[in-house]
């Protein structure tokens, strides 16, 4: 498995398994299925409300904990410093895995600089071994790290060919934030498994759409976070390491961009609001 660096030395898979919308009763086994498919890479989250269930599928993997990568977030109700604090032993307890490889905030909103310094500490403490964000734009992200001890060292957002990001990717990569794709695939909206764009360049490599969205997002140095609960699309999105998309690939993707959101936009009045009345009591 291909792995990026971050600012301190510590190596992340550059393609990892997403567990959002697995159902808890699920998800165990989800883990363990993925990690027999060869993924090295695990995203989860509180407000995925599976995080016991995860740390389950990775105990039960067979495979040693430190050659799995772990990421968990800080959901908003959890915001502040001792919130954060104490919602992290939790997940750390939950997850029953010793430490957590990477924590993120989870949404931009709320004292997320309490949330942040909480983070730091933990940090250094050793339960986690490294500290980002998840849907921040550059400014705040880089705010953040600026006014702090320790600057993001990931940022995970939405980006699929629809919705490219290139500017709020280039701009963090320039300052070592590596970037992470959520909904790569848009989650299969706007039939994005059946775009005759990305069809037509799935057909040339003899690969499927899924697997150019994947090999696309990599070139860029990305870290792309995909989920399937089926073992065959599992197996069939890590098998991306033997072709590379040329330029005439890349610039017929580039077209599909349409600078939206395919889920929600981040920067609304509307999602700050619901925000504040998500409670999952995690
Ligand atoms: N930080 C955030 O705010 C945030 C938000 C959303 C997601 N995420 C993370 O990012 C991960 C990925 O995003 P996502 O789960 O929202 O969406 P996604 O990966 O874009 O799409 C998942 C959908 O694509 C289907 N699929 C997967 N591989 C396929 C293939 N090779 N061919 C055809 N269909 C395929 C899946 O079907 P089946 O499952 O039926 O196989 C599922 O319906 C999440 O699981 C989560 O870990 C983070």
């Amino acid at each position: 498995m291909k792995t990026l660096s971050f600012s301190n030395g510590i190596a992340i898979p550059s393609l990892g398994f997403g567990t959002f919308q697995i159902a808890p009763a699920d998800s165990e086994n989800a883990v363990k299925n993925a990690i027999a498919a060869g993924y090295r890479h695990i995203d989860t989250a509180q407000a995925y409300v599976n995080e016991t269930e995860v740390g389950a599928g990775i105990r039960a993997s067979g495979v040693a904990r430190n050659e799995i990568f772990l990421t968990s977030k800080v959901w908003v109700e959890n915001a502040g410093y001792e919130a954060a604090k104490a919602s992290l032993e939790r997940s750390l307890k939950r997850l029953n895995i010793g430490h957590i490889d990477l924590m993120l905030i989870h949404q931009p909103y709320g004292d997320v600089y309490g949330t942040w310094r909480a983070l730091e500490d933990a940090q250094a403490a050793g339960d986690i071994r490294a500290i980002g964000v998840s849907n921040f734009t550059a400014d705040r992200a880089v705010d953040l790290g600026v006014f702090n001890r320790v600057m993001p060292q990931v940022n995970q957002i939405e980006i699929n060919p629809f919705h490219q990001r290139t500017e709020l990717v280039e701009t963090l990569q320039q300052e070592n934030i590596i970037m992470e794709a959520w909904a790569p695939f848009a989650e299969g909206k706007n039939g994005i498994f059946h775009n005759a764009v990305l069809q037509k360049i799935a057909d040339k490599h003899g690969k499927s759409i899924a697997q150019v969205i994947i090999r696309w997002l990599l070139e860029r140095n990305i870290v792309v976070l995909a989920k399937s609960e089926k073992p065959e699309l599992m197996a069939q999105n890590l098998d991306v390491f033997d072709f590379a998309l040329d330029d005439a690939d890349k610039a017929a993707i580039a077209t599909l961009d349409s600078g939206e959101s395919q889920f929600v936009n981040h920067a609304s009045v509307e999602r700050v609001k619901w925000a504040k009345t998500s409670v999952f009591n995690i």
